[in-house]
C-alpha cells in the first residue's frame, strides 16, 4: 500500500480548520459523499448582498477531505454566487499546493458539495 504523505499546508488545514462548524440559519446546505471511501461533506452557506458572507463545513472523512473542505470555504467567502460556482477542485489543490494523487478525489468531493449547495440556493 502506498504511503500517503501530506504537505504542511494540508496538515495545517486538517489540524486547525478555520471554517469547521455549522451555520444554524444557513441559506443553503450542500451535501456530497464518495461511495468508495464513505466520506461525507456538508457545506453551510450564508448569502448577503449577492455574495457568500459565510461558509462552514462538517466533514466525516480523511485529512485531505477536511483540508479541502476548509479551503473550499476560504475560497468562496466574499465571492458572488456566479464566481463561487466557477471554483473547481483544481483551485482547491492549487491553494493547498499539492495533494497526493490517491487523494485528489477528496478535492473533487469539496467541489461537488459546493455545487450542490449553490444548486439548492438557486431553487
Ligand atoms: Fe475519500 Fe478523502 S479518502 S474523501
Amino acid at each position: 500500500m502506498e504511503k500517503i504523505e501530506y504537505s504542511k499546508k494540508v496538515m495545517q488545514h486538517f489540524l486547525h480548520p478555520k471554517h469547521f462548524g455549522e451555520i444554524k440559519d444557513a441559506d443553503a446546505v450542500g451535501e456530497a459523499g464518495n461511495i468508495k471511501c464513505g466520506d461525507i461533506m456538508h457545506l453551510y452557506i450564508k448569502v448577503a448582498d449577492g455574495k457568500i458572507s459565510d461558509a462552514k463545513f462538517k466533514t466525516l472523512g480523511c485529512a485531505a477531505a477536511i483540508a479541502s473542505s476548509d479551503v473550499m470555504c476560504e475560497l468562496v467567502i466574499g465571492k458572488t454566487i456566479e464566481k463561487a460556482s466557477k471554483v473547481t477542485n483544481k483551485d482547491i489543490v492549487d491553494y493547498l499546493g499539492v495533494l497526493p494523487t490517491l487523494k485528489l478525489h477528496c478535492s473533487v468531493l469539496g467541489m461537488e458539495t459546493l455545487h450542490d449547495a449553490l444548486k439548492k440556493l438557486r431553487k
